[in-house]
């Protein structure tokens, strides 16, 4: 089975537990796209929701079909998220932002009680840090940030330098207008720890670690979809 078909089953999976009145908040990237095409069918069907958006792309995929997408602060605490992950490590530690939505990712998350991963196998993995850890920066005096990010990496043993990530050619801007720059750790020993160190330096605005957030992954795999706790 295609790790795409993986992604689709686990995206329509979460649709079980979608209730007529909740407020979600709709993730970004491939897997959560084939979610939110499942909450169109959903809302199409009758069912009423109070959708937000975690990126400029998600909200221009949900407007094509026909979904409304409220601004979060008319909206308040969320029932729930459904958004898709890089890497799902133990205790449903992730690193997220492959797509550059990190910082709406996390702002999000952080607004719903219940948030769900939906994810295909191979994302399931034992250590983080294979996959890119990408650091949300202020585009000011930016050398001068990832000087100190290098800094924090080097108090974890991870001697790597972080990279601009692009597009076209050019410095790829998230929605909140900022850099992203990917670090290609490895292995993340101690996840907790350098998620705090990297919160606290100054410049970086968010990272892609989402620590004790995520209530359960749907994993989609040959064998069905596997529901995964922490
Ligand atoms: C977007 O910034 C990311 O956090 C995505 O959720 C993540 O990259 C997963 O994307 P895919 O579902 O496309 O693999």
């Amino acid at each position: 089975m295609s790790a795409e078909t993986q992604k689709e089953q686990s995206g329509l999976a979460a649709i079980a537990y979608v209730k007529d009145g909740m407020k979600v908040g709709l993730g970004t990237g491939s897997t959560a796209a084939h979610f939110v095409k499942a909450i169109a069918d959903t809302v199409k069907a009758g069912m009423k929701l109070t959708l937000v958006s975690t990126s400029v792309q998600t909200t221009t995929l949900a407007q094509s079909l026909g979904l409304t997408i409220l601004d979060i602060n008319d909206v308040g605490s969320l029932d729930l998220c459904v958004d898709g992950a890089d890497e799902i490590g133990p205790g449903l530690a992730l690193i997220k932002g492959g797509g550059g939505a990190l910082l709406r990712e996390k702002l999000i998350w952080e607004q719903a009680k219940t948030c769900i991963v939906i994810a295909d196998a191979a994302k399931h993995v034992k250590t983080l840090g294979a996959f890119a850890l990408p650091i949300e920066v202020e585009p000011f005096a930016y050398k001068g940030t990832v000087n100190r990010i290098c800094d924090v990496l080097a108090e974890f043993e991870i001697q790597k330098v972080p990279t601009l990530r692009k597009k076209d050619g050019q410095p790829f801007i998230t929605d909140g207008s900022n850099l992203i720059f990917d670090v290609s750790c490895g292995q993340i020993s101690d996840p907790a720890g350098l998620a705090a160190a990297l919160k606290a330096t100054t410049g970086v605005v968010d990272h892609g670690l989402f620590l004790d957030l995520a209530e359960f992954a749907l994993l989609g795999t040959d064998d069905g979809v596997k529901v995964l706790e922490p």
